[in-house]
């Protein structure tokens, strides 16, 4: 495994987070109707989860000697009022995060750092969870 290719796809994962914090608190602020009861505490509970993620992926890149992105994923945030549509988004988020971070751990799988490999497990799960919460919340 080398470390240079860890550390780009740990800087994949990050820049998706800081372009989840983004499109969760457009989304917090966006919500209209009676639906902002139940969708500005969890858009905002998804905004504190990826600080949280981020904040580890960060870490984790600085210890092994790279450099964190600073720029979100460019991936159009698409600005909608109508919460059918952010909850489509957000599920197609929350998919891409599991993705990236099933790749990652595939990546740690082969390295020896057990501690790193708990840490993105970790998040590789709460990205699952939210996948299928998003998901019930479709139905
Ligand atoms: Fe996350
Ligand atoms: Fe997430």
């Amino acid at each position: 495994m080398k470390v240079e290719h860890l550390i780009t796809k740990m800087n994949d994962a990050l820049g998706w987070e800081l372009r989840a914090i983004n499109m969760y608190a457009h989304y917090a602020a966006n919500v209209k109707g009676i639906h902002r009861l139940q969708l500005v505490p969890l858009f905002k509970q998804e905004v504190s989860e990826s600080m949280m993620h981020a904040d580890t992926v960060r870490n984790a890149i600085v210890k092994l000697g790279g450099i964190c992105a600073t720029e979100r994923n460019s991936e159009e945030i698409i600005h909608t009022t109508n919460y059918k549509e952010m909850m489509k988004e957000s599920l197609h988020t929350e998919m891409t995060a599991a993705k990236v971070y099933g790749e990652l751990l595939k990546l740690l799988e082969t390295g020896n750092d057990k501690e790193l490999f708990d840490a993105i497990e970790q998040i590789y799960l709460s990205e699952v969870r939210s996948v299928e919460e998003m998901r019930l919340l479709l139905e």
